[in-house]
């Protein structure tokens, strides 16, 4: 029987997970029932990954092991490496992630296997691979020399290290790492929605994170965070922040990094960003980016709290990411490496209960026309 139209599916209850839980209203996300607060403050990226992917917290030894395997398989398949060397200089890195991700099909023996013990083998080597391809890509875009991944380190070291060729501070590689936990999972967001939706035709592992990684790349979805950026950096001085904003706000612009279709209070994980970029901003001498970041929020609470728009896991990623030393286009492809970890989350448990997504659509054109000859229109 149909439900009544919902635009943008808002309200529409479209699976069941054991992964993450939000209410909007109270501002509370949790993974598996964990706290996102907790997590960001006990857990590592590999250890929040075992969580979503078993539902549980992994034993020592259980950890090591999942470690061990991803570390593993840092290294780019040969093929993949010649190809990512030979793509433009001057891709755009969210273009060269859904093309490398998609890639990665092409050299798998059995990219077609949808058995969920093959898949999860899958997902490993794809969560492995993703860091190393972004800072590869970006090294090769600048002419500079491939630095091979530490099989010693975690996924944020080692994608830092790979990236700049230096080994992180320890200060640096737990803010990348908070960030990853922060962004692994988030309900039935797009580009989780859109793997569900290619996993459930029981296409392949590597259709379905294509399909999420340019689902991600949206401007209203992980593409807010670069530009939260480019608005940091149009606004001159962080007096210039509340006039740039109620001009924006008068012209019926959306202020990216702001608002969200569930949560209709703080994001709580903006709550962990903001902490987080403040502190890096200090260290690295770029408080004005903060302030200026401060002074959009209050402008914005001003203006528009009242209707349930506050700032969404992009505002404070912004600052966070500059202070990182990410450039602001890697903002976005920061968020896949991540997020990696729930799409193969939501991929298994679409395939362990699926059912073809497979929704109606309410027909709002004419009805028994007369076909016209070419001739006579
Ligand atoms: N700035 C100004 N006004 C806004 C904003 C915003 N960022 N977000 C929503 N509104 C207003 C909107 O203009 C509308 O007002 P009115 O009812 O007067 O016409 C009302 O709030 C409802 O907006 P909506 O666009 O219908 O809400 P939605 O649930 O479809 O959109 C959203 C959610 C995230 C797409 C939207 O808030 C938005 O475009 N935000 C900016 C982009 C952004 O930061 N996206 C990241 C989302 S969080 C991370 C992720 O999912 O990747």
């Amino acid at each position: 029987m149909a439900t009544p139209y919902s635009k943008g599916l808002e309200g529409v209850v479209a699976a069941e997970t054991k992964m993450s839980f939000i209410d909007g209203e109270k501002g509370i996300l949790e993974y598996v029932g964990i706290p996102i607060g907790q997590l960001a403050e006990h857990s590592t990226f590999e250890e929040t990954v075992f969580l979503l992917w078993n539902s549980r917290l992994p034993k020592k030894g259980e950890l090591a092991d999942f470690t061990a395997t991803i570390r593993g398989l840092y290294d780019l398949p040969e093929q993949i490496e010649a190809m990512l060397t030979r793509l433009p200089k001057d891709a755009q890195p969210m273009h060269a992630m859904r093309t490398l991700v998609s890639a990665l099909g092409l050299i798998d023996p059995k990219p077609n296997a949808t058995d969920v013990p093959t898949v999860r083998q899958k997902a490993v080597k794809i969560l492995a691979c993703v860091p190393t391809m972004l800072a590869y890509f970006h090294r090769h875009r600048q002419g500079l020399p491939l630095i091979r991944p530490d099989a010693s380190l975690s996924i944020a070291e080692n994608f830092l290290y790979m990236l700049n060729g230096a080994k992180p501070t320890p200060t640096m590689a737990r803010a990348m790492d908070v960030c990853l936990i922060l962004h692994t999972d988030h309900g039935l967001n797009n580009s989780t929605f859109s793997a569900r939706v290619v996993i459930s035709t029981l296409s392949d592992i590597y259709s379905a994170m294509t399909a999420a990684v340019g689902s991600l790349r949206g401007p209203l979805h992980g593409g807010a965070n670069e530009g939260v950026m480019v608005m940091l950096n149009e606004i001159p001085t962080v007096d210039g922040a509340e006039a740039y904003i109620l001009d924006k706000l008068a012209r019926k612009d959306k202020i990216m990094g702001f608002g969200h279709r569930v949560y209709k209070s703080y994001d709580p994980r903006a709550t962990h960003l903001k902490v987080l970029a403040k502190q890096l901003a200090q260290d690295t001498g770029n408080m004005d980016l903060y302030e200026k970041s401060s002074r959009i929020e209050k402008t914005m609470a001003e203006a528009v709290a009242a209707k349930g728009i506050y700032p969404n896991v992009d505002f404070y990623s912004a600052t966070t990411y500059h202070c990182i030393g990410l450039p602001l286009d890697l903002f976005t492809p920061m968020f896949v490496i991540a997020r990696v970890g729930g799409w193969a989350a939501h991929i298994i448990e679409q395939l362990s209960d699926n059912r073809l997504f497979r929704p109606d659509v309410d027909y709002t054109g004419p009805h028994a026309v007369n076909y016209t000859p070419i001739d006579s229109r």
